[in-house]
């Protein structure tokens, strides 16, 4: 008898590539060469291009029984449908789900990237055996997926979860949406190079937008600057006003952090404890987790697949 989980194929599509993976449980078998996001002209384009990547991979892994694809937006999982995406134009009220199960002749479930991340770190990684998680990737893009009572949340329009949209300041920057203050605003990738940027400047340091990323910053902070060292303050002290209000809202047991700024480790995680620590009340704190991601770059895909499979 075969004992090995099922195969599933995993797209996780972003604003820059669209990744492929076959998937076995949480092993990533084979990946597929990823498609440039930019390259193709309407969701139209992307969704046939994909549906060659996936026949593709097919040849080879012929005992795929499932497709799984996250999205950066809101994506309604129940109707299979893509309501509309935060970074990528064009794509507004589009049947993914009908699409791609037309073109490739296989069970197809979408959500969005961050649900499937989410889902990953649940099911196998930093959130297994719990009940009650927040996981949130912090890219790009700021997003997250919510497990409450041992349920995926997804909320009445598929849009739930979308910590990324929450304001951290109601007088704030307008967002993608009109929404003034939106964290995403603050802490993505472009706004944290632009603030540093700017803090550079007022030390009286010039220096190009591209040696102010959250990488560059990482490795300035790792060399003892100052200036470096307190945007990773800054940075974390955002953070914990999100992660505060969540609490408030949902209690749960843990935070899972995950997305290329993660990968800051402690210079994000111990400001981020010490900020929400003076923020919440004591013994919540102190029963509260804070916990890196464990998948990597590859949760989207690992989620994705999974999720096709579970029916989740
Ligand atoms: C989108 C989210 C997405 C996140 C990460 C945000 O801009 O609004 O839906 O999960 O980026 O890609």
């Amino acid at each position: 008898m075969n004992t090995q989980p099922a195969q599933a194929i995993g797209v996780d599509m972003g604003g820059t590539s669209i990744k492929f993976a076959v998937v076995q449980g949480a092993a990533v078998v084979h990946k597929g060469e990823p498609l440039p996001t930019a390259a193709f002209a309407s969701p139209d384009e992307i969704l046939r291009a994909t549906a060659r990547r996936i026949g593709e991979l097919r040849t080879s892994f012929p005992e795929v029984q499932a497709v799984g694809m996250g999205l950066p937006g809101f994506v309604d999982h129940e109707a299979g449908r893509v309501d509309s995406l935060t970074n990528v134009p064009g794509w507004h009220d589009i049947f993914a789900v009908r699409i791609l199960e037309e073109l490739c002749g296989l069970p197809v479930a979408i959500d969005n990237d961050a649900n499937c991340m989410a889902y990953a770190e649940w099911t196998y990684g930093a959130g297994r055996g719990m009940q009650n998680v927040v996981c949130l990737t912090l890219g790009t893009g700021v997003g997250s997926g919510i497990i409450v009572h041992g349920r995926m949340l997804r909320g009445h329009l598929g849009a739930a979860g979308e910590l990324g949209q929450m304001s951290i300041d109601y007088r704030g920057r307008i967002g993608h949406y009109g929404n003034r203050g939106a964290v995403e605003d603050y802490i993505g990738n472009r706004e944290i190079a632009a603030e540093a940027q700017l803090a550079y400047a007022a030390a009286g340091i010039s220096k190009p937008l591209e040696k102010c990323t959250p990488l560059e910053l990482e490795w300035a902070a790792k060399d003892g600057c100052p200036v470096a060292l307190r945007q990773w303050d800054d940075i974390a002290c955002k953070l914990a006003c999100t992660l505060m209000n969540c609490h408030y809202v949902l209690n749960p047991e843990a935070f899972i952090i995950g997305g290329g700024v993660a990968k800051a480790g402690e210079l994000l995680f111990a400001p981020l404890r010490r900020h929400l620590k003076s923020q919440l009340y004591p013994s919540h704190y102190e029963r509260l987790r804070i916990l890196p991601a464990q998948f990597s770059n590859d949760a989207g895909l690992i989620g994705a697949a999974n999720m096709a499979l579970h029916g989740a």
